[in-house]
């Protein structure tokens, strides 16, 4: 595991784990032993399981393994404080005030914007004949839209974009480099967030960015510190970036591979039909999520799951990849059927921590997919997918590049 040769097809040694060892202890290359969840009835149990906690201070070094739980490079700073490192009570407060800044109507209102960065994308390539679609399509988007979504003014998104790329070349890999861009970044919002903060009230509320809105949101009067805002910033960048650039490249390999699908799809959007990319994006995500293991739970008590006694202070990884291609839950589990309707998977988790950023990054997905296949009809790999390269690693899977060939624009 945690090759890029598995990375390329893990799902082989999923269903022989979901089969034979459905929780199951392994070592990872830090060190760490976790326990690693397989089928989707326990992956499901464990995710809203109470007794599990998100908090890396209830990882025991007592029980296995050598190494423990980290983030690099952010020992001593409070950007780790976020939803997914916290349990209720915190969890439920930040989340509630978060909500009130993220809202539905807020994520709608961005469609438009979401287009235009679309078009915009495609434009720079459109006329070339061919692209690689992870660096200058599914890469870029994601992170302009969510600096716009934040209020990252336009001239400072490219910084942001090469921070971000740092993070995810170097995520698992040298941590020098990882350390400094999370530090650069840190340094950044907190300046960003102050500045807001004294300009607050100059704008309507309706017309504010996400980072005033986090500012603003209270809650029996209670508000966010400007920490709390700088460590949900932070959270919303890094759990809305890499997903939503594997959503994009693993959903479009996924259809460049299943030339049926592909044109069901096709003649759908092209009739103006919305339905089957509504459940299209959902098979996509089972079929071949961006995430492939959600993040880390820890034990805060004995417990007992799929017939395995898990000790206090074991980690748990719950492999969604895993659980969204169980045959005991899903009709052909191996079969892209972009129709699919009886479809709960786990892509985007479930229980407390279930993904907060899901309308935007169906809105993105959406944009991404239909936009493409209409302006680029006869979009086609131009590498075999033996020479593609996958990138693997704890939590994320998905594309390093992805070259395609088209006919051009004019
Ligand atoms: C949580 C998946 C996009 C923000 C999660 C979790 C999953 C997930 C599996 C739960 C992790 C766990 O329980 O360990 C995805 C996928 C995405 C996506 C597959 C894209 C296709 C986004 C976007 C944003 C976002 C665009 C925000 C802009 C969050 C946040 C959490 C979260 C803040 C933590 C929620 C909490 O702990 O209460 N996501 N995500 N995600 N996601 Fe997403």
């Amino acid at each position: 595991m945690f090759t890029w040769e598995f990375a390329a097809d893990p799902y082989p040694a999923y269903a022989w784990l979901r089969e034979h060892a459905p929780v199951h202890r392994t070592e990872l290359p830090s060190g760490v032993e976790a326990w690693l969840v397989t089928r989707y009835t326990e992956a499901r149990q464990a995710l809203a399981d109470g007794r599990l906690s998100k908090n890396p201070v209830h990882h025991s070094e007592s029980a296995h393994g050598k190494g423990k739980v980290g983030i690099p490079g952010e020992r001593s700073a409070n950007l780790m404080t976020h939803l997914l490192n916290i349990d209720p009570p915190d969890h439920t407060r930040l989340r509630r005030l978060v909500s009130k800044a993220f809202t539905p109507r807020r994520v709608a209102a961005f469609a438009p914007r979401v287009q235009e960065l679309t078009d915009h994308l495609i434009d720079r390539f459109a006329a070339k004949g061919e692209a690689d679609l992870i660096h200058e399509f599914a890469f870029p988007l994601p992170i302009y839209a969510i600096c716009d979504l934040l209020g990252v003014p336009r001239e400072d998104q490219d910084d942001f974009r090469d921070w971000a790329g740092m993070m995810i070349r170097h995520g698992g890999g040298p941590r020098g480099g990882v350390a400094r861009s999370v530090k650069k970044m840190r340094g950044y919002l907190a300046e960003l967030i102050h500045r807001k903060r004294e300009t607050l009230g100059a704008t309507a509320e309706a017309d504010e960015d996400l980072i005033s809105g986090l500012i603003r949101a209270s809650d029996h009067g209670e508000h966010l510190t400007e920490n709390e805002v700088a460590a949900m910033a932070f959270i919303l960048l890094f759990a809305g970036f890499e997903t939503t650039v594997n959503l994009i490249g693993n959903g479009l390999y996924a259809l460049l591979r299943h030339p049926a699908q592909r044109e069901l799809l096709q003649k759908s959007i092209t009739a103006g039909d919305t339905d089957l990319l509504t459940t299209g994006i959902e098979e996509l995500l089972r079929y071949d999520g961006p995430v492939e293991l959600a993040t880390w739970r820890f034990a805060t008590q004995e417990l007992t799951l799929g017939g395995q006694r898990i000790a206090k202070g074991d980690p748990v990884l719950v492999v969604l990849a895993a659980a969204d291609r169980d045959p005991a839950r899903f009709t052909e589990p191996d079969v892209l059927d972009l129709t699919r309707r009886d479809n709960q998977h786990l892509g985007y988790g479930h229980g407390i921590h279930y993904c907060l950023g899901a309308p935007l990054a169906r809105l993105e997905g959406q944009a991404a997919l239909a936009t493409l296949l209409t302006r680029l009809p006869d979009l086609r790999l131009a590498a075999e997918p033996d020479a593609l390269r996958w990138r693997g690693g704890l939590i994320m899977r998905g594309l390093r590049s992805l070259p395609v060939e088209f006919s051009p624009e004019r």
